[in-house]
């Protein structure tokens, strides 16, 4: 949500029909919110996209970009699938209410007990990484006299223009078969094999916060081409072709994000004409989007405190959260506008940086933004924060977990409380 489109009134920000303002005072900064009717919207452009084209799908939320008890509800109401990457993730989808049979496992090094976590609740997919899993997985099925379904996961070598940390697709990843050398292959012989494993199709993500269409028509053209190489030799039909998620969203007024619908046209489109002239059935095609689901739904609300002004340079304004609850500016370089939520009609008048209250030089919110001028006391409200943030937030320098609150239609909700001191020790044990 770019701040030229945010929705103000008497000169405080409104999210989801609640004033900003009386959420930080009712229930304390730094506070996460999330605007749900946001949350719906974006998932019903992925749908548009998904409508007329002739295709069955799945949208299946990746909810490492945020993954509470009240978030797996939403995403049950929205009826999606959604995948998780950790015992820790199923445990809080099972909690919550969310159906197993709509669950994929993801994971480079799932644990024996996570698959005998997902085997004993089974889950919808497992998607297999590597051959040790092929083996671990087999265990567990033996020993449970179970089956499961099963996708593999391929490094197709695409790799999508982003950061460097993100790209994922291309030959040299930690993540999945690689296709090149017949890892991929091999893996599917001995998938095959196995009378336990039930596998219903293909699965590669190319990386994250990607701007551009070509990488997805790549991995689509890609991915047809494997289904029909398999097809031809083994007699393979991928049910589902998964094409991952990683679809860019606009943290800055620089970033020219493309619509979800547009993205998701462009890979039926691509896979309808490869699949007609391979003569293969039209698969289901699944996607697995997290950051433009719940990123442009997302605010850090923050207290403003100090600031240092050094002369002929530039001022620091501290808030009273950072990296504790959002890592990404440290870690990725990442970039974000912010709002003085108290003071909406203001005009900027000067370029502000804003720091954490965090005891380490790099913990800097946003290097550069234009603010009015602000007074200890005022609300910041940073944007598009909702993916990443929150999940991958910390108790470093032991500060307390921000609480998270839900807001639609005029009404707010606490979804995940603060954390207090005593939640802090509460795993200390005495050692004297
Ligand atoms: N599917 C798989 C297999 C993935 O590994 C990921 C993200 C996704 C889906 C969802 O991608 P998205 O639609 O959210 O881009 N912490 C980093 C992002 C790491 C993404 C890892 N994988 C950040 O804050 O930018």
């Amino acid at each position: 949500m770019i701040s030229s489109e945010l929705e103000s009134s008497n000169g405080h920000l409104i999210l989801g029909g609640v004033d900003s303002v009386d959420l930080a005072h009712k229930y304390g900064t730094p506070l996460v919110v999330y605007d749900v009717g946001e949350i719906r919207k974006q998932i019903q452009d992925f749908r548009t996209g998904f409508e007329d084209s002739g295709f069955k799908y799945e949208i299946s939320y990746a909810s490492k970009a945020f993954a509470t008890v009240a978030m797996y509800q939403v995403l049950k109401q929205e009826h999606l699938h959604t995948d998780v990457v950790s015992g820790g993730e199923l445990f809080t989808a099972l909690k919550a209410g969310f159906p197993a049979e709509k669950i994929s496992f993801h994971g480079n090094n799932k644990s024996l007990d996570e698959l005998e976590m997902a085997v004993d609740n089974q889950i919808g997919v497992i998607i297999i990484d590597n051959f040790y899993e092929i083996k671990l997985l087999e265990r567990v099925l033996n020993e449970k006299k179970a089956s499961i379904n099963v996708m593999l996961r391929l490094t197709p070598g695409i790799s999508a223009h982003t950061h460097k940390y993100d790209q994922t697709g291309q030959v040299d990843s930690k993540f999945g078969f690689d296709v090149e050398s017949g890892q991929a292959e091999k893996a599917l012989q001995l998938v095959m094999k196995n009378e336990n494993m039930n596998l219903i199709g293909i699965h590669a993500h190319i990386g994250s916060q990607i701007f551009g269409i070509e990488g997805f028509t790549l991995l689509a053209h890609k991915m047809v081409e494997i289904v029909a190489d398999w097809h031809k030799k083994y007699n393979f039909t991928a049910r589902v072709i998964n094409l991952g998620g990683g679809f860019g969203i606009s943290y800055t007024a620089d970033d020219e994000p493309i619509a979800p619908s547009v993205f998701i046209k462009q890979i039926t489109d691509t896979i309808k004409a490869d699949s007609q002239n391979d003569d293969l059935p039209l698969p289901e095609i699944w996607i697995e989007p997290g950051r433009s689901i719940v990123g442009p739904a997302g605010y850090n609300l923050y207290t403003v405190g100090s600031h240092k002004d050094i002369p002929n340079l530039k001022s620091y304004i501290n808030v009273d959260g950072g990296m504790g609850d959002n890592i990404r500016p440290a870690l990725y370089q990442a970039k974000y506008e912010a709002v003085v939520a108290n003071n909406m009609d203001a005009k900027a008048t000067q370029e502000a940086h804003v720091s954490g209250k965090y005891c380490e030089s790099g913990d800097i919110l946003i290097d550069s933004v234009k603010l009015p001028e602000v007074e200890p006391g005022d609300v910041l409200a940073m944007l598009d924060t909702g993916a990443y943030g929150y999940s991958m937030a910390s108790n470093y320098n032991r500060n307390p977990r921000p609480a998270v609150v839900f807001v639609e239609n005029g009404q707010d909700k606490l979804v995940v409380k603060r954390e207090s001191y005593e939640d802090l020790t509460r795993l200390d044990l005495n050692y004297l």
